[in-house]
C-alpha cells in the first residue's frame, strides 16, 4: 500500500473550515433509542482530504448525513457542528437546505438511484447550478458543459444530452460529482462514492477527487470501508467506533504511529493490503456494541486485548501529541505499533 501521496503536515494548522464537536444522534427505533453517534468530534481545515473510516454501522454515514440536514423526523441530534463558523445543528430546514448544495454536497454510492432518469444529464446539472447560482439559463448550461469537461466525461457535449441509462456507472459517477461540484461548494462529502464501481473505475474517480480537491482548493470527506483507498488518497483520517471518533491524525502520522488499539487492529491487514490494494477492513473478531444498549466506559472494550479495570471509564478523545488525538487509556507502545 502506498501513502507516499499522503501529506505529512498535522491535521490543522489553519482554523478548520468544519468542527464538530460532541456530536449526537439517536433515533426512536420500534420503542427504543439508538444511539448512532455518541460524541463525535473531529476537524477538517480547508482545502484538505479526510477519511472517516470505521466498521459497517458505526455511524459514518449518520455523522455526515446529521451535517447536511438529511436524517429522517425520527432522528434527534445534539452537538455542534460549525462550517466556517455557521452552526449547522439545529438550522432551520429553508436555510440548511441553502447551505446543501451551496457550501457542502454530497455524492453517495448509488449514482442510479440519485439521477432523474427522465431527464437529460445536462439538464440535471444545469438545474443544479441554477437552483444555488444567479445564471440565466444559456450560462448554466455552458458551466453545466464546463463542469462535465472538469470531470472528465469524454465528449461533454455530446453527453449533455444523453439519459442516465446511456452512460456507464462511472460515467453517472462523474455526472454526480458535476452535479455537486455545480455550486461550487467548499466541502464535497463522497460516501462510499466508488464501492459500487470496478477497481478501475474507482481509482479513475477517486484521482478525479484528488484533482478537483487541489485544482479548486475544496476539502473532501471521503467515507470508506477501504483503508488502502483512505490511506492513498486522504490526507487525514478519522476512525470511528461505536459513533465516536477514537483515534484522529494525519494520514502517515497515523499509519506510523498507531496508538488506539481499535486501529491497531484494523491496520493489522496491512500485510493483505500490500498483496491486495483494495481490501476491506478486516474482521475484527468479536460484535460491535449494541447501539441501543452501549456498554459503560469504552465502547471497545469487549473486544480490546488491552482492557483493564480502568477501561470502565470512557476515555476522553485528546491531543495528545501535535495533531493526534486518541481515546484510549492504554494507547499502543512504539515498540510494538
Ligand atoms: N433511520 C434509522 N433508524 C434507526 N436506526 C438507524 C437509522 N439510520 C441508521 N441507523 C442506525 O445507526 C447506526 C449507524 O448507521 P450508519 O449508516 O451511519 O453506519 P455506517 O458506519 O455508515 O455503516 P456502513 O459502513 O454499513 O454504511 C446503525 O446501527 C444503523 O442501523
Ligand atoms: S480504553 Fe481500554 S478498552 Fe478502550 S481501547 Fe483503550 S485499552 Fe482498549
Ligand atoms: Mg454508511
Amino acid at each position: 500500500m502506498s501513502i507516499e501521496r499522503a501529506t505529512r503536515t498535522p491535521v490543522v494548522e489553519t482554523t478548520p473550515l468544519l468542527e464538530v464537536s460532541d456530536l449526537r444522534v439517536r433515533f426512536r427505533h420500534r420503542g427504543r433509542q439508538v444511539h448512532a453517534v455518541n460524541g463525535l468530534s473531529y476537524r477538517l481545515a480547508p482545502g484538505r482530504m479526510l477519511a472517516i473510516v470505521g466498521e459497517s454501522g458505526s455511524g459514518k454515514s449518520v455523522g455526515v448525513r446529521a451535517l447536511l440536514g438529511l436524517l429522517p423526523p425520527t432522528a434527534t441530534v445534539t452537538g455542534s457542528a460549525r462550517l466556517d463558523g455557521v452552526e449547522l445543528v439545529g438550522l432551520p430546514d429553508k436555510e440548511m437546505r441553502r447551505h446543501r448544495g451551496a457550501d457542502i454536497a454530497v455524492v453517495f454510492q448509488d449514482p442510479a438511484r440519485s439521477l432523474n432518469p427522465t431527464m437529460r444529464v445536462g439538464d440535471q446539472i444545469t438545474e443544479a447550478i441554477r437552483a444555488h447560482r444567479d445564471l440565466d439559463r444559456a450560462a448554466a448550461r455552458e458551466r453545466a458543459v464546463e463542469l462535465l469537461r472538469l470531470v472528465r466525461l469524454a465528449a461533454p457535449e455530446q453527453r449533455f444530452h444523453e439519459y442516465p441509462h446511456q452512460l456507464s456507472g462511472g460515467m453517472r459517477q462523474r455526472v454526480m460529482i458535476a452535479i455537486a461540484l455545480g455550486a461550487e461548494p467548499r466541502l464535497l462529502i463522497a460516501d462510499e462514492a466508488t464501492t459500487s464501481l470496478d477497481v478501475t473505475t474507482q481509482a479513475q474517480i477517486m484521482d478525479l477527487l484528488l484533482d478537483l480537491q487541489r485544482r479548486l482548493n475544496m476539502a473532501v470527506i471521503l467515507i470508506s470501508h477501504d483503508l488502502g483507498l483512505a490511506a492513498s488518497y486522504a490526507q487525514d483520517v478519522v476512525v470511528m467506533y461505536a459513533g465516536r471518533a477514537v483515534e484522529h491524525a494525519a494520514t502517515a502520522e497515523l499509519f506510523e504511529h498507531v496508538r488506539m488499539p481499535y486501529t491497531r487492529a484494523l491496520l493489522g491487514a496491512i500485510p493483505t493490503l500490500e498483496r491486495e490494494a483494495h481490501a476491506l477492513l478486516p474482521v475484527i473478531p468479536g460484535q460491535p456494541p449494541d447501539l441501543s444498549a452501549l456498554p459503560e466506559g469504552c465502547p471497545f472494550r469487549p473486544r480490546c486485548p488491552s482492557a483493564t479495570e480502568r477501561c470502565a471509564q470512557e476515555p476522553p478523545l485528546d491531543e495528545h501529541e501535535p495533531g493526534h488525538w486518541w481515546a484510549c487509556w492504554h494507547p499502543v507502545e512504539e515498540a510494538s505499533a
